[in-house]
């Protein structure tokens, strides 16, 4: 009996699987991306009613608990599946045990995220035994490899739907399908990638939006599995980012983050690089900021530095990502550039921008660093001097390139390299934001504060947040802010009537 119904899903899964294409776009290798047609999401809509008229018979809303673990781009993702639940006629819970459905929304880029969701999948095991009907799906990178959605389906029987990043805007159709069919469902499909244009987004912020300008990556870094789940880079066009944009400041969104794996080689081959686009999207009317993740140096130019010191609306705030201080060690990487054009990029942004917030990621233990190797990147970073650093254990990936490579330094040891440059950014973090106290900073006010809620939170010009006392109706309006003390993480200081 098994073996049919997973014959039958393979077929079905083959039937769902057969994308129209409507138009094409150009992913920066010159190769062409595949837009999902208005067929296609005509026919998810049909899907759509479809499930509210299964849930309708529930006799009670349908409640819908999704998380989203990794990246701003997986929570972009999520933002989209949640647009479809609520079109859907699903409303949110707060917890998986009062949910009709549990989405988890997956990264793969380090073992322990990974990790992390094989435990709350896990945890959902009594859930689903006190409310059978309960659907469970997982989707996202982590279970784009292979093996990982085979170690899934066979370690938690009780998750109905599996499927990768390619097919998202397939969701209501994956789900009728549970719902009309019964049984299981793994869709996991290779594609070098879609561009899924007009799909609902149900975003909780008022303030903030997410804009993802570009997918998947074409840059092969050795440790990174990202190219392997999320396809080919593509860009999407420019004319749909700008009227999103404009769509969003007109709605009162005050912060637009545009989202991408490498946004500097976004829009390679077609009229708008980035740079370009960055232009129009600072020619707007009325008070509004402009960030953007991530930035490959690489492809970073001194005309896109160029575009953000002389533009009105752009965030002063350039993630870097280094990645290691030593030339080797980023040749076997693969990266593509070496400190010298690195520490030149950032002393150009520091010369044109003298405010700018400059942060970075860096892997501690890639196979084959030596102690030699660190201390080169603790050098580059006290030339550089972050105003922080997200730094991270390299953590194995299968299928990647540096899988391969010998790998003789003990988890002990990297242990202790990771803690002396958690150690030495601490020291340069300590006092990176003192440099501010005693100037005035336009800040958009976005809410409560996280950890004092008497005080409101926001973000200044270069991307830090600012804490200042003040009362509701500020939340969503940029003050200026005269700062008065600096923390490693934040800036405190008053409005200036
Ligand atoms: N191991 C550890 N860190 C990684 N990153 C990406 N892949 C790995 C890996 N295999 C880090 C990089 C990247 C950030 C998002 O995650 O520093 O910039
Ligand atoms: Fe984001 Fe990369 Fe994690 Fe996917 S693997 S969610 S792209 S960080």
């Amino acid at each position: 009996m098994q073996k049919t119904l997973e014959k039958y899903y393979i077929l079905w899964y083959t039937i769902i699987y057969d994308l129209s294409v409507e138009s094409e776009m150009r992913g920066s290798d010159g190769l062409a991306a595949v837009t999902v047609s208005e067929e296609e999401l005509k026919e998810q809509r049909f899907f759509i009613q479809r499930v509210r008229a299964v849930t309708h018979l529930f006799g009670h809303k349908p409640m819908a608990y999704t998380h989203s673990y990794g990246c701003q781009q997986n929570v972009s993702d999520s933002e989209k599946l949640d647009g479809m639940l609520e079109e859907m006629g699903f409303g949110f819970a707060d917890s998986p045990e009062n949910a009709d459905l549990v989405l988890y929304n997956t990264c793969a880029v380090r073992e322990n995220a990974e990790n992390r969701v094989f435990g709350n999948v896990g945890a959902l095991k009594h859930a689903k035994r006190r409310n059978p009907e309960m659907v469970i799906a997982v989707c996202g990178c982590m279970v784009q490899q292979e093996h990982i959605a085979q170690r899934m389906k066979e370690r938690f029987p009780y998750v109905d739907l599996i499927f990768g990043t390619h097919v998202l805007h397939k969701f209501p159709e994956m789900l009728y399908g549970i719902y009309e069919k019964g049984g299981r469902l793994v869709c996991i499909p290779e594609s070098d990638g879609i561009v899924a244009e007009g799909l609902p987004v149900r975003r909780t912020d008022r303030i903030k939006a997410s804009v993802p300008i570009m997918y998947g990556c074409n840059n092969f870094c050795t440790y990174c599995i990202v190219p392997k789940v999320r396809g080919r880079e593509r860009s999407r066009a420019a004319d749909g980012v700008i009227a999103e944009v404009r769509g969003l400041l007109e709605e009162g969104y005050k912060e637009i983050l545009l989202l991408g794996q490498n946004v500097n080689s976004y829009g390679k081959g077609s009229g708008t690089d980035f740079p370009q686009l960055l232009r129009e999207l600072d020619g707007f009317d009325g008070e509004y900021v402009i960030s953007f993740m991530t930035s490959h140096p690489k492809d970073c130019s001194h005309e896109l530095i160029d575009v953000i010191a002389d533009s009105r609306h752009i965030s002063h705030h350039l993630h870097l990502p280094v990645q290691s201080g030593s030339d080797r060690i980023l040749k076997l990487m693969n990266r593509h550039y070496d400190t010298a054009k690195y520490l030149e990029l950032v002393d150009y942004a520091r010369s044109r921008i003298p405010d700018i917030q400059l942060t970075t990621d860096i892997i501690v233990g890639f196979p084959g660093e030596t102690y030699e190797d660190l201390r080169m990147t603790l050098e580059l970073m006290e030339r550089v001097r972050y105003d922080s650093a997200f730094t991270f254990i390299y953590s194995r990936r299968e299928g990647t390139k540096a899988a391969e490579m010998d790998d003789p330094v003990t988890d002990e040891e990297k242990g202790k390299w990771f803690r002396e440059l958690l150690e030495v950014q601490g020291r340069i973090g300590e006092n990176a934001y003192a440099r501010y106290v005693g100037q005035t900073l336009r800040v958009l006010v976005e809410g409560r504060g996280r950890t004092d809620e008497k005080l409101l939170t926001g973000k200044s010009r270069q991307n830090i947040i600012v804490d200042l006392a003040g009362s509701d109706e500020l939340q969503g309006k940029f003050v200026d802010v005269r700062i008065t003390k600096a923390l490693p993480w934040a800036l405190i200081g008053e409005t200036i009537q």
